[in-house]
Order: structure tokens, then C-alpha cells, then sequence
């Protein structure tokens, strides 16, 4: 049974198996965390070129991350030592930012978190490198289609299922692949917390949402099939048949009526083209 717990500054930072639910105080953390994760994705649209190399991205949000007055989240999390994640055409998640220099064509997701103030805005968009053939802007067109499809079953009294199955259902429509192996998660002052938000489901199957609940929405979404294989530095996780990956990230948080996206960009740099 799932079990649901008011969230209390007392509660250790190790992850447990029960749904936190946030008050107002939370509310406004993760506003400002989620604020300046969305602004940071916002400052990289005109850096996103071909020529740069991922590792100078990487320079860049941890520069933006400290400016901001936050550390980035993943630094020194499970041993990873850079700011962001930056994953590539076939990349499904977790790219290591490198030497790797952008080209005409690539599809690149940049996946950004700042802790600000005790709380993790985790967010995540797609790049347009040069000009990218339509297949692939398709894709990514579609999988924000799917994120924001997800988000609008995100109310109370709906479950975790609903938010699957409409992100499932897109993705199917357009014979797209849903990655299964990875998932979002919930976030606040963990940055991986309960519950898993699985991106296939059924509907009314899975936890209830309840106001007070934060969560990333994250959706993996592949133009062939959905298995991933992990490469040999134990990040990089790319497509099993090298098929084309996108995927978009918010951070959103329950609401009485339905929910607030705390990740939103102010200045409406939402998906490309930007
Ligand atoms: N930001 C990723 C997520 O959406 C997690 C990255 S963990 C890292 O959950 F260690 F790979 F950076
Ligand atoms: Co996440
Ligand atoms: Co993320």
C-alpha cells in the first residue's frame, strides 16, 4: 500500500519508501530552485551551436549554478563529477560532458539541477544543433507533446497511471518507443525521493496524487525501440538499436486543483526552435 507522509525539515535525507507531501514552505523552495534551473536552461539557447563542446556547456551551468547562488546537484552524486548531463542523438540519458564537440544536425538534451537553499529544481530540455533533418525534430516535438500530455493528468484524486498512460499513449501513436528503464522520481530536498513516475502505465493503476506531492516527469522517448544499453563509464545510456532519443524534464508539485510547474522558462523557452 502506498503510504503518505507530511514532509518535516526533521525527516533524515535518506530516501524512504513513503509519498512526502509538501506545504507552502516547500512550495516556495522548489519555486526558486526550479526558477533558476529553468533560467539556466534559458541562458544556454544561444550557446547550444555547433562548434562548443559539452564540456564548456558544462563550464557554463556550473558558473550559472554558483552565480545563482545553488551547487549543482549531481556533482560528487554517485561519483559523477560534472554540472549537468548532456546526451546526444542516440544518448538516451546520463551523457558525461567532454571533448565532444557539437555538429551541424545533433539533437541535444541538457539536463540541468541547482539545490538551492536545501531544494532541487530538476529540469530538462532538447537543443537543435545547425539544421536537424525533420525526422528527428519530429521527435522532439512529440516527446515535449508527450511531457506536457503527462502534466495535465497531474491532479489530485488521478494516479501516477494516468500520467503514464497519456505519455505512453502519444508516444505509441507516433510508433515511438518508451524507455522503461528509466523513470522520474520524487524531488524536494532528496534529489531522487519516492515514488518512481513511470512512463507506461495503465490508467487509475499506481499511487493516488495527493496535494503536497513533488516529482520530476521525465520521459525517454526513442524513434526505434525502447531498450537502452549502459556504456562502459557506467553513465551513458544510449539506445540499443542507436535509434534517435529525446526527452524533456519538469519539476512540478500537486496542487488542490491540479498542479504548478515549478521548472516553467519566463521567457517562454519552452522547446525549439528557439
Ligand atoms: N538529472 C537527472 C534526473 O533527471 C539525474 C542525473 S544524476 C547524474 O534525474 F548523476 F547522472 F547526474
Ligand atoms: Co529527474
Ligand atoms: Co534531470
Amino acid at each position: 500500500m502506498t503510504e503518505y507522509v507530511t514532509a518535516s525539515i526533521d525527516q533524515p535525507l535518506t530516501r524512504s519508501n513513503a509519498i512526502k507531501l509538501h506545504d507552502e514552505a516547500g512550495f516556495a523552495g522548489m519555486r526558486a530552485a526550479g526558477r533558476l534551473a529553468a533560467e539556466i536552461l534559458d541562458m544556454l539557447v544561444p550557446h547550444v551551436v555547433p562548434g562548443v563542446t559539452t564540456g564548456e556547456l558544462d563550464d557554463m551551468v556550473r558558473r550559472a549554478m554558483l552565480d545563482g547562488g545553488s551547487v549543482p546537484a549531481t556533482l560528487g552524486y554517485r561519483g559523477y563529477t560534472h554540472s549537468c548531463c548532456i546526451s546526444i542523438n542516440h544518448v538516451v540519458c546520463h551523457g558525461i560532458p567532454g571533448d565532444r564537440v557539437l555538429k551541424d544536425g545533433d539533437i541535444v538534451n541538457i539536463d540541468v539541477t541547482p539545490l538551492l537553499d536545501g531544494w532541487h529544481g530538476d529540469t530538462s530540455r532538447m537543443y537543435l544543433v545547425g539544421d536537424v533533418p525533420l525526422k528527428a525534430r519530429r521527435l522532439v516535438e512529440v516527446t515535449h507533446e508527450c511531457l506536457m500530455l503527462g502534466i495535465e493528468q497531474a491532479r489530485p484524486g488521478n494516479t501516477m497511471g494516468d500520467v503514464a498512460h497519456a505519455i505512453q499513449r502519444h508516444a505509441e501513436a507516433h510508433r515511438y518507443g518508451v524507455v522503461r528503464d528509466f523513470c522520474g522520481h520524487g524531488v524536494g530536498r532528496l534529489f531522487h525521493d519516492a515514488p518512481e513516475v513511470v512512463h507506461v502505465g495503465r490508467p487509475g493503476t499506481g499511487p493516488e496524487l495527493r496535494p503536497g506531492m513533488f516529482f520530476t516527469i521525465e520521459p525517454m522517448i526513442n524513434i526505434g525501440r525502447p531498450d537502452v544499453k549502459l556504456l562502459d563509464d557506467g553513465w551513458t545510456a544510449v539506445t540499443r538499436d542507436r535509434s534517435l532519443s529525446a526527452q524533456f524534464e519538469h519539476s512540478i508539485g500537486i496542487t488542490e486543483t491540479g498542479c504548478e510547474i515549478f521548472t516553467i522558462s519566463a521567457r517562454a523557452l519552452h522547446k525549439p526552435p528557439y
